[in-house]
């Protein structure tokens, strides 16, 4: 369904909110539960569209699924046809993940390269090859994809990964869990996501060693048992609604910010000058003054989070000085400021990779189109600020990934109005 938001900017913004489990958690955690017979309940399950559509990939695959409040029931008592539709991968990225856990569960996979947010190349590569060293056949036509076992058991093996890989690090835990060999997998990603996978992987009794840290080893299992599992919260939802009280002059208690750890995503706030406090599972935030920060680089874990880059452009519009913002992961996710320099802000793009804020700036209402989930909250947090009335445009995209983002925002006083 196509959406759009109408904001009126101006408003600030107070109040609580509660942000919602990690989207990058649940996607690979639903993937898992094809890895068992038996049912798994997940909870802390944000209700956004990129679930919808897992659950519907699940569904095709065979799983039966229940829906709750917050809360996720799957079982998979056999696998229908280890296949991921064209029209199932060109909707997630995540949908790569499927091809691991159906290697783990049948030994075979047949998929489409994945689609997803166009923030840059988002290349498979790597899955490919460790897939290969877990003694995987890899067949490629184009941008199809079959993978099959070629004997009974992975051998065991090292993987090192040419660079730490989030999907490709899950991916390949999926494909490993059950089996005889010992899978070791070094340069591993160890973003909370990974770790939400690995502990739950862990409760369905899985020997997973090294979890959070860059050398995970996998002993694997002969059989996947189910479980209940509640994901951690997302620390990416943390980040925009903390940006969102700083910009309006606002404050704000963020609550249910538990399970994973919150500094990566807030020291850059702190050294912009937002007052940040922790209270047990809540974050309250304001600011006085925002600063400008000379340089701020995405990082892999527990490094600054790329998918936060966009918020934090938006941040920088309001701080006073100059800002040098690089994202070296993709390399299309900054061209979204030319929408940015449309409503006002003071922006040099200096290269695919790096931009300079110069602040700050008065914005103006614009009508926008959202080009991807992180961009298009940006957009939204610029409106909310801006003079005059903003529409943004292709908001469904946005819901790909926030939950509830209208009502959220609207019970903490933003003008906001969505519509179909
Ligand atoms: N890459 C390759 N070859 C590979 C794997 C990755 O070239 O085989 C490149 C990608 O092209 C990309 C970079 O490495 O340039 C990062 O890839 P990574 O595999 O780490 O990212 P991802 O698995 O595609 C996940 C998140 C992203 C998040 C990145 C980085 C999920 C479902 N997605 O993507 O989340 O940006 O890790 O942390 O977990 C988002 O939530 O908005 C989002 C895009």
């Amino acid at each position: 369904m196509v959406s759009k938001y109408i904001i009126d900017g101006g408003n600030k913004l107070s109040g609580k909110v509660k942000i919602s489990g990690n989207k990058n958690s649940i996607l690979p955690c639903l993937a898992a539960c094809l890895l068992t017979s038996e049912e798994v309940t997940i909870k802390n399950v944000p209700r956004i569209a990129d679930v919808g559509v897992f659950l519907e990939i699940l569904q095709n695959l065979g799983a039966s699924v229940e829906v709750g409040d917050h809360t996720v029931k799957v079982r998979c008592k056999e696998v229908k046809k280890p296949l991921i539709t064209e029209e199932f991968a060109g909707k997630l990225r995540a949908s790569i993940l499927l091809a691991g856990a159906l290697l783990g569960r049948t030994g075979r996979a047949e998929f489409f390269h994945p689609g997803g947010d166009i923030i840059g190349r988002r290349g498979i590569d790597l899955h490919l090859e460790g897939f290969k060293s877990l003694g995987l056949k890899v067949n490629v036509n184009d941008h199809r994809y079959k993978v099959l076992k070629k004997a009974e058991n992975n051998p065991s093996c090292k993987i090192f990964l040419e660079m730490p890989t989030v999907t490709g690090t899950e991916n390949l835990i999926l494909a490993s869990a059950l089996g005889e060999g010992c899978v070791v997998i070094k340069n591993a990603a160890c973003e909370p996501h990974v770790v939400d996978l690995c502990k739950m992987l862990n409760l369905m009794g899985a020997k997973i060693e090294g979890v959070g840290t860059s050398a995970i080893k996998i002993n694997g299992v002969e059989k996947l048992k189910g479980t209940e599992f509640s994901i951690g919260s997302d620390y990416i939802e943390l980040g925009t609604y903390a940006v969102a009280a700083a910009i309006t002059g606002g404050s704000v208690e963020i609550g249910n910010c538990c399970n994973f750890d919150h500094d990566p995503a807030v020291w850059p706030l702190i050294k912009m000058g937002l007052i940040v406090k922790t209270d047990g599972d809540s974050v309250s935030v304001s600011a006085k003054k925002i600063k400008a920060i000379p340089r701020l680089v995405t990082n892999v874990w527990p490094g600054f989070p790329t998918d936060l880059m966009s918020i934090m452009i938006v941040l920088a519009t309001q701080a006073r000085g100059m800002s040098l913002m690089h994202d070296w992961v993709y390399e299309s996710r900054m061209f979204f400021v030319d929408k940015l320099i449309a409503m006002g802000a003071n922006i040099t793009i200096a290269d695919p990779h790096r931009v300079l804020i110069y602040g700050p700036s008065k914005l103006y209402g614009r009508n926008l189109e959202s080009p991807d989930i992180r961009a298009g909250m940006a957009l939204v947090l610029a409106a909310l600020i801006a003079s005059g009335k903003s529409i943004i445009n292709r908001a469904e995209l946005i819901e790909r990934g926030y939950e509830d983002v209208v009502e959220k925002l609207a019970s903490l006083g933003a003008s906001i109005e969505r519509v179909d």
